[in-house]
């Protein structure tokens, strides 16, 4: 492209240009001597306003800019597994500055390709063959979103370069690599109805409060309340074949332990590193704000591309309020009239535009998958009726909300039961029921009910004492904590407890639910309830942090033997 824009006015990440017609809302331009990368973001005669995604330090007025006729665009490929990337998917150690689609670690490298078509003329979304070396999941190529028709030349097997091309449909050549624009949902054929649970090894969000695969949930708190600490349990443990990491205006040394520790970790699927299956995209503090823009559509553009392969991918962005925040910084230096708390009029539609991309889905191939999305919310004061927080609770599916005084308390993960819901619960008991645990959604319920009948005794207690408290009030409360500190804690640096499979969730629950409906028998039976209020029941407590998986025969034993000491004891 020829024509070359002018830079007129530059405001911390806006940049003011003009000379440059035909210009279009959201294309991409490249600014400055640097060829800093920018986005269209208003077009007003020949004034065009951009948003810059690196540093603009040095940028002055009269420097040139060229567009690049397309959108902002991520180039998804074989060798995104196990790497690090900044906003703009550009590999982080390797690309400090954007020189247009030029070669990247994507291209440096020979990828083995092994041809699976065996059609004369393939549709969108059709497999063409597999990528054998690139990573732990088969790389499925596929034929791009919006190319179908007679396939008249397919590659034989061998290496190839992602900008290689591998076959061509219809006349168009198909590459290992190819770009897609970021803010644009890839396309699929139908979204199906999740029912399936996403499982997270946390017990409070797999017993309590779960997640299906391709919905939706924030988890809002305060600072220290535990945000990063639960995600990165959830990046760690799930059950996603694919998880993208967003780190999105946190903190740097933050986002360098969580990859420390992922690449030390072993994949209890495949035996390799975890880091083999995850995607990191990191926007951090540090880096220049808007990249955290990019960074959020970025993120969940490769869980689509994933998806479409047929995987389950989750999208995890930590934090969504350090990306609202860089909108309001953007749209305070535009002049836009503010909305709430001086965030733009657009922030629901944003939040939307995030969420909105998870879904269960039959891709264009006909494979089944999924992208669940999972935000962190970080309101400031901790005051959940700010904007970010409201607004993104219309989007979401469940709410993991953590709570300070529980936090405070050192119970983690502090997901309250009080601010916290599933909308999904029903169905996902239906699948539990249908896949060898029916009792999943009567255990659920009692545990819900009597978490809330011990809140709502705790607080009558207070005023009346204890022992004012009929004998089975008594117990309803003493279950209340073996429920809290017995299950829903769960330290996230325990050896045997900082992941918990679903049979052990189960049974830990199982155990403590018996072991209250057991205390309520022996007070009905007239058993005084202060000596089981004063006997040892640390066992229980324990449980969690004495029996792994290959122990529940063990944990499931210590229910009855601890009641009928109990009801041996006077
Ligand atoms: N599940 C957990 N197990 C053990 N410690 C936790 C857990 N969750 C949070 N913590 C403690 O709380 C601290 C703050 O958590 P962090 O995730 O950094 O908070 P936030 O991201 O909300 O600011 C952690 O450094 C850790 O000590
Ligand atoms: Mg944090």
């Amino acid at each position: 492209m020829n024509e070359r824009g002018v830079v007129r006015r530059v405001n911390g990440p806006l940049v003011e240009l003009d000379h440059l017609p035909g210009v279009a809302m959201a294309d991409l331009l490249e600014i400055g001597a640097q060829w800093l990368p920018a986005e269209v973001v208003e077009v007003r005669g020949g004034r065009v306003v951009a948003q810059a995604y690196e540093y603009t330090g040095g940028l002055a007025a009269g420097a040139p800019a060229r567009p690049l006729g397309r959108p902002l665009c991520a180039r998804l490929g074989p060798g995104l597994l196990g790497g690090v990337f900044d906003g703009l998917l550009r590999p982080l150690a390797t690309a400090p500055t954007w020189l247009g689609p030029g070669p990247s670690i994507v291209d440096s490298r020979e990828w083995t390709f092994e041809p699976r078509a065996n059609l004369a003329t393939v549709a969108a979304g059709g497999e063409l063959g597999v990528v054998t070396d690139a990573g732990p999941l088969a790389h499925r190529v596929l034929v791009p979103p919006g190319i179908e028709g007679t396939l008249d030349w397919l590659a034989p097997a061998g290496r190839y370069r992602a900008d290689q091309p591998i076959a061509t449909v219809a006349g168009t050549p198909v590459t290992l690599a190819a770009w897609w624009p970021v803010r644009r949902p890839r396309p699929f054929h139908a979204r199906l109805v999740s029912a399936e649970p996403l499982l997270t090894g946390q017990r409070v969000l797999d017993a309590v409060f779960p997640i299906a695969k391709g919905a939706t949930a924030a988890v809002p708190g305060g600072f220290g309340t535990g945000k990063t600490v639960l995600l990165q349990q959830i990046a760690k443990w799930c059950d996603a074949d694919v998880i993208v990491y967003v780190g999105c205006g946190e903190r740097g040394n933050e986002m360098a332990d969580a990859m420390a520790e992922l690449a030390a970790l072993s994949d209890p699927r495949t035996g390799g590193r975890l880091t083999d299956r995850t995607v990191i995209v990191a926007n951090t503090s540090n880096m220049a704000i808007m990249g955290r823009e990019a960074s959020i559509y970025t993120g969940v553009t490769v869980a689509e591309y994933y998806r479409d392969m047929g995987y389950h991918a989750v999208v995890i962005a930590d934090s969504t309020s350090r990306w609202a925040e860089a909108l309001r910084e953007f749209a305070s230096r535009t002049g836009a009239m503010p909305a709430e708390e001086g965030y733009p009029a657009g922030l629901a539609s944003a939040l939307a535009a995030f969420y909105e991309r998870a879904g269960l889905v039959r891709t264009l191939g006909d494979a089944t998958g999924s992208v669940t999305v999972i935000g962190a919310v970080s309101p400031p004061g901790g005051d959940l009726t700010e904007p970010v927080t409201a607004q993104t609770q219309r989007f979401v599916r469940t709410l993991w909300t953590l709570d300070r005084e529980l936090a405070y308390a050192r119970h983690y993960p502090a997901v309250t039961w009080r601010g916290s819901y599933c909308r999904d619960a029903d169905r996902l008991g239906a699948w539990y029921a249908g896949n060898g645990d029916p009792e999943w959604a009567g255990r659920r319920a009692r545990a819900v009910a009597l978490l809330g009948e011990a809140d709502r005794l705790a607080a009558l207690a207070d005023l009346v004492g204890v022992t004012a408290l009929p004998a089975r009030e008594r117990m309803v409360l003493l279950g209340g904590r073996l429920l809290r500190e017995g299950v829903l804690q769960q330290s996230a640096l325990s050896p045997v407890d900082a992941r918990s499979a679903p049979e052990r969730t189960a049974a830990l629950l199982d155990l403590v639910l018996d072991v209250v409906s057991g205390c309520q028998r022996l007070v009905e039976a007239g058993h005084p309830a202060e000596s089981i209020e004063q006997a040892d029941l640390s066992p229980i407590l324990r449980a969690r942090e004495e029996f792994g998986t290959d122990r529940l025969d063990e944990m499931r034993r210590l229910g009855p033997a601890l009641l009928a000491r109990l009801e041996a004891s006077p």
